[in-house]
């Protein structure tokens, strides 16, 4: 499939999405969007593929939803078309595993994408924010909500309020990433850690995932038993019977289904 706005690699069984529209900081235009949810879909459909990473360019993840594009909209535009939900969402929709690897600009909805993504690992000149304030707006793609949950209220609450940018470190110490990395290291680490994961068992994986995004959704009861019966159904898997009994023999397990 040709893209416009994004480059599509593989490296093994890692899925590599690129955003490509550098003269524009890879603003999130509907081009650009619409290709992403089109290239998600692609992976998940590949039994080929077991993890997928989003990455960018060095100076910019994403620097936002494209201002230019939806400066004229009315409110009946954006209500009508529910502005920024369905291409927006696909990658927080991913069953596969979705490595957000984020270095420059993370800004407005880049950072909202970013944190759509199961985890994300930061280049050392990484810098988050939800800067919409600033342009007489607020968050519109899960900002207000899923950053308070990653870095709690007073954090979150500062941020959107002044849109002030928050550096890898303070991301990493926030909770916001789970890693920091040189800038050249960035893609390489990330594909690394996503064939890591591509390398177990899939549906495993899928499972564990389920669970931890549970998380974000439920009680810690519920969350408990959600997990407690997940954990009993990786026992239906042969990749559970494989995995443990490689632990017993002292060998490297031979998952089936990765
Ligand atoms: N939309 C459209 N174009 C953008 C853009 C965006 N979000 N961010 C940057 N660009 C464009 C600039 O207009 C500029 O284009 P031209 O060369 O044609 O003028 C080009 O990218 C380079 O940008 P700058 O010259 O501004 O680069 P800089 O290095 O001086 O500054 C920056 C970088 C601080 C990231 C600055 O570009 C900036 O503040 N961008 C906007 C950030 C922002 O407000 N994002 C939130 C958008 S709203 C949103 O995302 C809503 C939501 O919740 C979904």
């Amino acid at each position: 499939m040709a893209y416009e706005n994004i480059l599509v690699e593989t490296h093994g069984k890692v899925g590599v999405i690129v955003l490509n529209r550098p003269k524009a900081l890879n603003a999130l235009s509907k081009g650009l969007t619409r290709e992403l949810a089109q290239a998600l879909d692609s992976f998940e459909a590949n039994d080929d593929i077991g993890a997928i990473v989003l990455t960018g360019s060095e100076k910019a993840f994403a620097a936002g939803a494209d201002i230019k594009e939806m400066a004229s909209k009315s409110y009946m535009d954006v209500y009508m078309e529910d502005f920024i939900t369905v291409d927006w969402e696909r990658a927080s929709t991913c069953r596969k595993p979705v490595i957000a690897a984020v270095s420059g600009y993370a800004l407005g909805g880049g950072c909202e994408l970013a944190m759509m993504c199961d985890f994300i690992l930061a280049a050392e000149n990484a810098k988050f924010g939800q800067p919409e304030i600033t342009i007489g707006t607020m968050p519109g793609a899960g900002g207000s909500q899923r950053l308070t949950r990653f870095v709690g209220k007073s954090k979150a609450m500062e941020m959107c309020l002044t849109g002030r940018m928050m550096d890898a470190a303070e991301a990493e110490r926030a909770g916001l990433v789970s890693r920091v990395v040189p800038v050249d290291d960035l893609k390489d680490e990330a594909i690394k850690t996503a064939s890591k994961i591509a390398d177990l068992s899939l549906p495993v994986v899928m499972m564990t995932k389920e669970a931890v995004n549970r998380a974000f959704e439920t009680t810690l009861g519920e969350g408990l038993r959600f997990e407690r019966r997940l954990f009993h159904s990786t026992f239906a898997t042969e990749d559970q019977k494989e995995g443990m009994a490689a632990f017993v023999e002292k060998r490297q397990p031979d998952f089936k289904n990765k």
